[in-house]
């Protein structure tokens, strides 16, 4: 008989896996780890998930997610052929690294291995790696500017290690973890650069000055990600978005999974798209409680990275991150501290609701005070 770990590929035993935020049920905890909108989904997008509960469960949901995709197109101005909806970004991130990059394994020579590449700036949001490791790709990790800002296309050029070859590139705009907001006039230059597929990922960009959709329908190689789960309040039923040329986007149809965004998250997003008001309301309240608590901060010492996300980075007084993440815990609140060399000295503090904010103020005044 075999061992259970013998019939498991290498590739997967040796797998680091992702690690999501922590989702504990503590009773009275302020959770600002996970950029979850503090903001309940709009009246109206309740009212339509509860209607929709009813016998039609027992049947398949639309297999393309043909209105939402319809009312993303006349939103975004382009055709429902340049979008696919996804079980999250995160279900349309990893179909772009086994649709565009290949295995490590499928190329041969040294001078192909720019296909095998999903490339990345460090720190960018951690599931790139995971993902390129799934998929057996080999991995190209570029750090940002020391202040997170993106480096030029000369400065990258210059400095050999970026890969304008590369398969597949991943930039987080808005940057995670950091909030910083990058200009579309530097993000064209980088895309236009490049020879392999860009995705923006733009998870944040509600919260942002400006956004960068308008490149993914004018250069072809450029794909668009957007999602409900942050400024939409809508983690919970995950659905997620690519906009980018119909041929692109055609490729990652052919490998999605037959029903891959679930019936009632198809009525939740479509709903949100007929409330936008409410939501556009909340980003100002969240963009106004960011500026109020990096005020606050600051003037208590920490250093609070200019954001343009629903969450801060900050570097702490007195203590090191990681034991502030254990103190903030032991007075219910909680945040997201990362091991990487260029952000472990800061932790990031998603924001919440204006009482939220409060709170976490009260926690740190009290842990300075100690
Ligand atoms: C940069 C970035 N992209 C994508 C995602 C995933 O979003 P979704 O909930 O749509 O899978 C996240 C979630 O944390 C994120 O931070």
């Amino acid at each position: 008989m075999k061992t259970p770990k013998s019939l498991i590929r290498p590739l997967v035993l040796d797998l680091q896996a992702y690690v999501p935020g922590e989702q504990p049920k503590i009773k009275g905890l302020i959770k600002l780890n996970t950029n979850e909108n503090p903001h309940p989904p709009s009246p109206k997008v309740l009212a339509a998930v509860k209607a929709a509960v009813d016998g039609r469960l027992r049947l398949y949901p639309n297999p393309t997610a043909e209105n939402l995709r319809a009312k993303l197109a006349r939103l975004h101005r382009c055709s429902p052929d340049n979008i696919i909806a996804g079980n999250g970004s995160d279900e349309l991130l990893a179909l772009a690294t086994r649709g565009f990059a290949a295995p490590k394994s499928e190329v041969r020579s040294q001078e192909s291995e720019s296909k095998a590449t999903v490339q990345y700036f460090t720190p960018s949001y951690s599931l790139y790696p995971v993902l390129a490791d799934i998929h057996g790709a080999a991995k190209n990790a570029v750090t940002l500017n020391p202040d997170f800002s993106l480096p030029s296309v000369t400065a990258l050029k210059h400095g050999r290690l970026w890969n304008f070859n590369a398969a597949l590139t991943f930039i987080t705009t808005p940057n995670a973890p950091s909030g910083r907001g990058y200009k579309t006039s530097e993000l064209e230059r980088l895309c236009r650069a490049h020879r392999g597929v860009v995705v923006l990922d733009e998870a944040y960009a509600d919260f942002a000055e400006e956004n960068a959709l308008k490149l993914a329908l004018k250069l072809p190689h450029v794909l668009v990600a957007r999602t409900f789960s942050k400024a939409y309040s809508l983690c919970y039923q995950r659905v997620g978005y690519f906009v980018g040329h119909a041929e692109l986007i055609a490729a990652l149809h052919k490998i999605r999974d037959s029903y891959n965004v679930n019936g009632l998250g198809q009525i939740a997003a479509e709903a949100t798209l007929n409330d936008l008001k409410y939501y556009r309301a909340n980003f100002n309240k969240i963009i106004a409680t960011r500026k109020e608590m990096s005020r606050q901060l600051t003037l208590l010492g920490f250093r609070v990275l200019p954001s343009q996300t629903n969450f801060i980075l900050a570097r702490l007084p007195l203590f090191p991150a990681k034991d502030w993440l254990q103190k903030l815990r032991d007075r219910k609140v909680l945040v997201r501290w990362f091991s990487a060399p260029e952000v472990k000295d800061y932790l990031r503090i998603t924001i919440g609701t204006a009482a939220e904010a409060a709170a976490f103020l009260k926690a740190a005044r009290v842990i300075l005070s100690r």
